[in-house]
């Protein structure tokens, strides 16, 4: 049986306490029926308090859009899994490419940061892509092997760690792959995480994100091997994510 689709908004460094509570009604009047995907938001570190509060009793979960790999210290800026754990949330997103390319953050970076999400009970969503040089060279399935083998800790299993393949020019484009190159990369690293972790890497959940709009949803989450998305731009209104969460 497939995974239950999960969609997960990346609200990026967008938003104020004001507009995550509008946002969040907005959403919990959208959700008039159970929807079959699991439902989540990833606010910034600063709203997520804002947004736990909102949250309650709403079926959708909280988490975060980074963390540090140790659980306390002199890490100024940074924060503990640990913490955001004891914020309420359940999942935290490692390695996404902005990270990647912004923070110089490398596979081995990544690994860590999913390991301290395992630590604090936390489900990590291991995000990965090529680019678009690398697509062009045709590095792609190269690029994305690479990257899962060295980003997936030891310990991770399909009820703690996601996988989100996130083509990095697709992400805030408009531009997507086309459905046959999605499906390539998702069997791919369905074939992979099979290869690691031997009949449990078919429950491992593998979301695309990279331009998921209500209009391209349909077609992209009916594929093999997509189990749901990560979505960007379109995660901020409630009438553009929720067609989304639907499509599912
Ligand atoms: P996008 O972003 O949906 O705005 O392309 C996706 C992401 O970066 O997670």
């Amino acid at each position: 049986m497939a995974p239950r689709p999960l969609v997960a908004g990346n609200w990026k460094m967008n938003g104020s306490r004001q507009s995550t509570r509008a946002l969040v009604a907005a959403l919990k009047e959208a959700a008039t029926q159970p929807s079959r995907a699991e439902v989540l938001i990833c606010p910034p570190t600063p709203l997520l308090a804002e947004a736990a509060d909102a949250l309650e009793g709403v079926g959708i979960e909280l988490g975060a859009q980074d963390c540090h790999a140790a659980a306390g210290g002199a890490h100024t800026g940074d924060v503990a899994a640990e913490m955001l754990a004891d914020l309420g949330c359940s999942y935290v997103i490692v390695g996404h490419s902005e990270r990647r390319t912004d923070h110089g953050e490398s596979d081995t970076v990544v690994r860590a940061k999913a390991e301290a999400a395992h630590r604090a009970d936390l489900s990590a969503i291991v995000c990965l892509g090529e680019t678009e040089v690398e697509r062009d060279a045709d590095e792609t399935l190269a690029v994305v092997g690479r990257q899962l083998a060295g980003s997936l800790p030891e310990g991770a299993t399909p009820e703690n760690t996601v996988v989100a393949y996130e083509p990095v020019w697709a992400i805030g484009t408009g531009r997507t792959p086309n459905e046959g190159e999605i499906s390539v990369v998702h069997r791919e690293l369905r074939d992979r995480l099979v290869e690691r972790f031997g009949d449990a890497g078919r429950d491992f959940r593998l979301l695309y994100g990279g331009s998921v709009k209500p209009d391209n949803a349909v077609a992209i989450m009916k594929l093999r091997n997509v189990d749901g998305g990560l979505i960007g731009g379109a995660s901020l209104k409630a009438e553009d994510f929720w067609p989304i969460v639907e499509a599912c």
